[in-house]
């Protein structure tokens, strides 16, 4: 295996399938599927999930909310999803934890790494919720920021687009993939992987960024197993 422990990180947006708002619960059982496989392989895998599908603090921020007050409520969506992506692995026997950056006790575990990494090893998958527990911060930070401490080998980034190109796909027709590019090159190139917060806490630590299309079946297993899947940003 290419990997032996990973962070997923999945967009909350990507939750929403083909709806405009929430959780499609059929895009979440094929997530739950398509984890339990990567899981069954003995890869170790915590997960950090984003709250777009139900709230942004920018978004609320943008119409005149108190960012804070917004990045709270942003928190609280990614629990939310937590809460749902957890109840899809049980239904497909993954055995799981959910972490909190805030406290909510009765609800999920609070944070902390070394019973997060106990679960690991336990081969249980361990979502950490409620972001970095700051405002001003993204899931992507959350992401990395959790990926550093457990020691994970490598962020997957689950997206709709299949990688890194050099201009978006999604506007440009002749826009081409790169197969791997380093952390140098994406900032030179004017590229966009994840924000900058994200971006340079990475590279410091030289934690490799994979971005792969997850809405294409199978596409994370292929990857976990040493296939060329995505982009991976690198050293
Ligand atoms: P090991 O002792 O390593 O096997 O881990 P464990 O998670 O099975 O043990 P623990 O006794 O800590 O947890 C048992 C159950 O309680 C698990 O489902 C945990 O997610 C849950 N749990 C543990 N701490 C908390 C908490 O603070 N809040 C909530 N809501 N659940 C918790």
């Amino acid at each position: 295996m290419q990997y032996k422990r990973v962070l997923l990180k999945l967009s909350g947006e990507a939750l929403m399938g083909d709806r405009q708002y929430g959780i499609d619960p059929k895009r979440l059982a094929e997530y739950a599927k398509e984890i339990k496989e990567v899981v069954d392989k003995g890869i170790e895998v915590a997960i950090v999930i984003g709250g777009g599908n139900i709230f942004r603090g920018v978004a609320g921020a943008a119409n005149g909310m108190d960012r804070v007050q917004g990045d709270h409520m942003g928190m609280l969506a990614t629990c939310i999803n937590g809460l749902a992506l957890q109840s899809a692995l049980e239904d497909e026997d993954v055995h799981t934890r959910l972490q909190t950056a805030l406290e909510i006790k009765e609800v999920a575990e609070p944070y902390i790494k070394r019973k997060a990494i106990r679960h690991l090893e336990k081969g249980r998958v361990v979502i950490f919720g409620a972001g970095t527990g700051n405002p001003y911060f993204t899931t992507d930070t959350a992401a990395v920021l959790r990926a550093i401490e457990i020691h994970a080998d490598a962020i997957l980034k689950g997206t709709r687009v299949d990688g890194v190109y050099d201009a978006d796909p999604e506007k440009v027709k002749d826009a081409v993939k790169f197969e791997s590019i380093t952390f140098k090159d994406v900032i030179n190139k004017g590229l966009k992987v994840m924000d900058m917060t994200a971006f340079t806490l990475s590279e410091e630590n030289k934690l490799p960024i994979i971005i792969f299309d997850m809405n294409t079946k199978g596409n994370l297993n292929r990857l976990v197993s040493g296939e060329k899947v995505g982009t991976i940003v690198e050293n």
